[in-house]
């Protein structure tokens, strides 16, 4: 498995189009989707485009139901000027700490995906770093906290959904698959539990090098994939002052058995 690539994509042609990114979906934890000719209708041509890829997962949430599914495919990250940014993440131009996205969810999809409605005039890349590069590096640098991230268990949660287990786990083939969001510890966590996603948070703010760190910025018709858990993401804020200045939608993708 490689970090990353980009497909160029037709943006016409779904069977091509999907053949293409399934298999660089397949060899790369990172893909960026660049179709030649921007779709005139991207919700239709990335419904079709999931649907030719393998299974789309309904993901989205209600943020103002403390995160309950609503059924639907897409969810939408849209800046919004009447949200106050700290309320949801997903309508605001805060810079966003790296995670993963199914911390919380049992039954994980694997592969999420972005397509871009509307490009910030300024940031908001999604940020990536690929599992085994944050683990070689602890290796050597921060020994002590990826013994404790390989130990301890932590339990995420939201709404009614939630997942218990160590923060990483290495694979014996040296398959590195990780599970964090700061933001989504459940209830009542186990002090040595709440410790370490406070240390690991503060690590990743604050020591991690930002050479590690891979910003793609997406333009309107673009999209980006990536293996939820080998890889840690985030977002670089943005410039924005009205509403869906910045509009990205979001699902989860099931990759058919090879
Ligand atoms: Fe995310």
């Amino acid at each position: 498995m490689k970090f990353s690539t980009t497909v160029e994509l037709s943006g016409s042609d779904i069977s091509s189009d999907a053949i293409v990114a399934r298999q660089a979906i397949r060899d790369h934890e990172v893909v960026r989707l660049s179709p030649a000719r921007t779709p005139e209708d991207l919700r239709n041509y990335y419904d079709s485009l999931v649907e030719a890829i393998g299974t789309p997962v309904n993901i989205a949430e209600d943020f103002t139901m403390g995160g309950a599914p609503t059924g639907e495919r897409w969810s939408e990250i849209r800046y919004r000027s009447d949200v106050p940014d700290m309320d949801a993440f997903r309508h605001s131009k805060n810079a966003q700490p790296l995670h993963t996205d199914e911390s919380y969810v049992s039954s994980a999809a694997g592969v999420m995906l972005f397509y871009c409605e509307a490009a910030a005039p300024r940031g908001g890349e999604t940020t990536f770093i690929s599992g085994r590069s944050l683990v070689d590096f602890m290796a050597a640098e921060e020994a002590e906290l990826l013994e404790r991230l390989q130990t301890v268990n932590v339990r995420y949660q939201k709404a009614a959904d939630f997942k218990d287990r160590p923060i990483v786990k290495i694979a014996d083939d040296g398959t590195v698959d990780l599970n964090f969001n700061f933001y989504c510890l459940g209830a009542d966590p186990a002090p040595e539990a709440e410790k370490l996603n406070r240390d690991f948070h503060e690590f990743l703010e604050t020591r991690l090098p930002s050479e590690l760190i891979l910003p793609v910025g997406l333009n309107r018709g673009e999209g980006v994939t990536w293996r939820d858990d080998l890889v840690l993401h985030g977002r670089n804020s943005f410039d924005a002052v009205h509403t869906g200045d910045r509009a990205i939608w979001k699902t989860g993708l099931i990759l058919p058995a090879a």
